[in-house]
């Protein structure tokens, strides 16, 4: 069977992840977290201390980092490691999440980590998320989907997910939260987060995720 690349961007917390997670079980593809690589370089800018406004310093800290995937073999998912260590937990705290898209704006930050996405999805049979997937990393990919929903509903779900981490976050923070990374994520002048013209749009605010996973299943099958 063809291999296809699977490219799903949107907002945060549109359950981006958790889908394209499941879609690439079942089809048994390689799922690739972008989300979590810029989380990794903000939580290492962050332990070390490393000025965003200068370009030096942030160029030298990129030659240090190294990001890596390796699969859980209890669980059967892929965590984030930075320089060898499992960060997973770690970046999804709030307080990468408050200064993570201000990380992820940097130009040089993001040659880096497109370059590297790029070397990840080249044997395609990839479902990828972030936000510049279907419009930069692979503007040529097979399907692209564009995810969104009330901004209510996402904030309950991103509430959920931090409180099985042990994490309780008032709902006015996330929503809080949210709002900043979109508007800085999407006006930003370095690959901002838009639809790409030929991303199929999914609506999530009245799905569950059966259905989400269903409806980029279908769309898989038809380009496969
Ligand atoms: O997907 P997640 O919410 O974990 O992403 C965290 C942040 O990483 C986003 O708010 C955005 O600033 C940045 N990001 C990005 N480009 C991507 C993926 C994530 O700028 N492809």
């Amino acid at each position: 069977m063809k291999k296809i690349v699977i490219a799903i961007d949107g907002y945060s917390a549109c359950g981006k992840s958790t889908t394209a997670k499941a879609v690439a079980t079942v089809l048994g593809y390689t799922y690739i977290d972008t989300g979590a690589m810029y989380r990794a370089i903000t939580l290492y800018f962050h332990q070390n201390h490393v000025s965003l406004t200068n370009k030096k310093d942030v160029e030298k800290a990129l030659e240090n980092i190294d990001i890596t995937f390796h699969k859980n073999e209890k669980t059967g998912l892929a965590e984030t490691f930075l320089n060898g260590l499992n960060v997973e937990g770690e970046i999804r705290k709030m307080y990468v999440s408050e200064n993570v898209s201000q990380v992820s704006c940097l130009t040089e930050v993001r040659r880096a980590m497109v370059a590297q996405q790029r070397k990840l999805g080249k044997k395609k049979g990839v479902v990828m998320d972030g936000r510049d997937i279907g419009t930069v990393v692979f503007p040529d990919a097979e399907l692209k989907v564009f995810m969104e929903a009330d901004i209510y509903v996402r904030a309950g779900r991103r509430q959920e997910e931090l409180l099985e981490n042990g994490q309780l976050v008032d709902l006015s923070e996330i929503i809080e939260n949210l709002k900043k990374r979109d508007h800085i994520d999407s006006t930003r002048a370095e690959s901002p987060l838009r639809k790409a013209d030929d991303a199929l749009v999914l609506d999530t605010t009245f799905l569950t995720l059966e259905e989400q996973v269903d409806e980029v299943i279908n769309q898989a099958l038809s380009k496969i």
